[in-house]
């Protein structure tokens, strides 16, 4: 029989497959010796990815009700723990916080965030605590954020009137959300509207959107690099391809601000900040800040402000009306409400949220059961941990499944029915310190955008109940409304809220 040596591409195709199969193979030989949480056996190569369905949360939440509530998965080539009872987000979140606090390397991190310079991406360590530190104590203080309220008053105006307009005539609820929530942020962060078209504008507003679009997009998708690195180069789904588009397109957006930023400071003596990029860019100036904030560092934390303020209050502000239009009762009470502490001649304001606590038990029953990120960003084991007597190696990545612990019936009395009643004369809050409610996270990561994303959902939503009715379109029911869930940064509604705005206030109250 005649022998021939294979062909160089059979003999790469071998080593392809055979490669990670050893490595697997030797992998579980040394696991044997720790004491793993338990989980489904892998397949080689893709782990467990087999079984992560269209939601993984969901996917997760169902493997973790036969594993319990500690349970280790395998990602391709990494292994994933996931908590999803009270008891685990403590201990991770909280008892074992700083060797939980990093985050893994992932492809949008690499390339939408000038390489982990952004903080929701950085690794734990000395920038990423003056990032923190900065978000904290200059972006996000109360004096400052109060010091924004005329911006966010004046939005609210505008989307309010935007919908008065649209009276008695379909709308898609999400459309006029999302505007609302850039024009704030835009205000805030850059000092101007980019959603609306001006003379002098070096970004046209739908290039604007869609860049964000973009950016919420391609950090929510299930990147194949991220679970098996060595297949990263072939960039199989083209994410690679358009992250490094988009972020080239960006990149221009931030310069630009940057340049009229700095114009602005040149030209005018006793400068004082009037925005967040103001502010960014006195402290890289700032020759006492521990570490020189670099020019592309400065332009991450730009694009946290912007993306972090906009999708997160725009999606818990449709799950809240969607769930309100399938139970007519609780708008009603909710309406009551404000007639009663607000009255009939004027818009809800920031000041009055604390004298309705119908309102703040509606936003926490939204956030209970739709949390915008369901299993919180992804943390990283920095060493090798023992939690609930289980082996957690050093690098495992680690999920909270927050949408399970929102639904666990040994907490939830019917869980799954949307009742803010359920908070009255409880003291539980969604600002991290209550474990069975973590919308925003908890412990060192936890979003430091909690205060402005609370007063943005919960003064909005205030005012579209104040100031209108809402009816389903044409001879829709209520049974009929979709309530599925799409994959994704957030998880936002898989099919957008279509309904009728009917003003209830007399006409002065909506003129701007
Ligand atoms: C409804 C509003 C919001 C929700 C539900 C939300 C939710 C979250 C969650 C779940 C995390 C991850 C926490 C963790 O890993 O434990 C996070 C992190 C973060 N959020 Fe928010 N967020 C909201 C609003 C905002 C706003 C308004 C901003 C900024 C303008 C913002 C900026 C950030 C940043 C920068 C991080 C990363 C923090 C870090 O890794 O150190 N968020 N947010």
């Amino acid at each position: 029989m005649e022998y021939s040596w294979p062909s160089d591409s059979a003999m790469f195709y071998s080593i392809l497959l055979v490669f990670p199969l050893l490595l697997f193979i030797c992998g579980s030989r040394c696991r044997r010796n720790l004491n793993l949480p338990p989980g489904p056996c892998p397949w080689p190569i893709i782990g467990n990815l087999n079984l992560m369905g269209s939601l993984p949360h969901r996917s997760i939440h169902s493997l973790s009700q036969k594993y319990g509530p500690i349970m280790q998965l395998r990602f391709g080539s990494f292994p994933v723990v996931v908590g999803s009872s009270v008891e685990m987000a403590k201990l991770f979140l909280k008892t074992h916080d700083a060797n939980f606090a990093s985050r893994p390397r992932t492809a949008a991190g690499k390339y939408t965030t000038y390489n982990y310079s952004d903080m929701v991406w950085a690794t734990y360590g000395p920038y990423w605590r003056q990032a923190r530190k900065i978000f904290l104590i200059e972006i996000f203080s109360p004096k400052r954020l109060e010091s924004f309220e005329f911006i966010r008053v004046q939005e609210i105006k505008k989307f309010l009137f935007g919908l008065y307009k649209s009276s008695a005539k379909p709308v898609h609820l999400k459309d006029h959300l999302s505007k609302l929530s850039l024009n704030v942020i835009s205000r805030m962060v850059l000092g101007k509207n980019y959603t609306e078209e001006t003379e002098q504008d070096f970004v046209t507003p739908q290039e604007y959107t869609e860049m964000l679009q973009e950016l919420f997009y391609l950090n929510g998708v299930l990147e194949i690099g991220d679970s098996i690195p060595w297949l990263g180069f072939l960039d199989l789904q083209g994410h690679i391809k358009r992250m490094k588009a988009l972020m080239k397109k960006l990149d221009r957006f931030y310069e630009l601000v940057l340049h009229e930023h700095n114009a602005k400071r040149k030209s005018s003596t006793g400068f004082v900040a009037s925005d967040m990029v103001d502010v960014l860019l006195q402290l890289a100036d700032d020759p006492t800040l521990e570490f020189k904030l670099e020019r592309d560092q400065v332009k991450a934390l730009i694009q946290d402000l912007l993306a972090g303020g906009t999708e997160s209050s725009t999606v818990t502000l449709e799950w809240a009306i969607s769930e309100l239009m399938k139970k007519p009762e609780i708008f009603d009470k909710a309406t009551k409400e404000l007639d009663r502490v607000i009255g009939r001649n004027r818009l809800v304001e920031e000041k009055d949220i604390v004298d309705l606590p119908y309102i703040d038990a509606i936003v926490k029953e939204t956030m209970r059961l739709h949390p915008v990120a369901p299993m919180l960003v992804p943390r990283f084991a920095r060493e090798n941990c023992k939690v609930a007597g289980y082996d957690i190696p050093k690098n495992t990545r680690v999920l909270v499944n927050v949408w399970a612990i929102g639904r666990d019936p040994t907490i939830w009395e019917n869980p799954n029915e949307f009742r803010p009643e359920r908070f009255f004369g409880k003291e539980i809050d969604v600002k991290g310190h209550d474990f069975e409610l973590l919308p925003f996270g908890a412990g060192r990561r936890m979003c430091p955008g909690y205060d402005l994303g609370l007063k943005v959902i919960q003064t909005s939503l205030s005012n579209l109940l104040q100031c209108f009715e809402w009816k389903l379109p044409g001879d829709m029911k209520k049974e009929d409304l979709d309530m599925e869930e799409s994959f994704g940064l957030s998880t936002p509604k898989k099919i957008p809220l279509l309904v009728v705005p009917q003003p209830r206030l007399p006409i002065h109250v909506y003129s701007m």
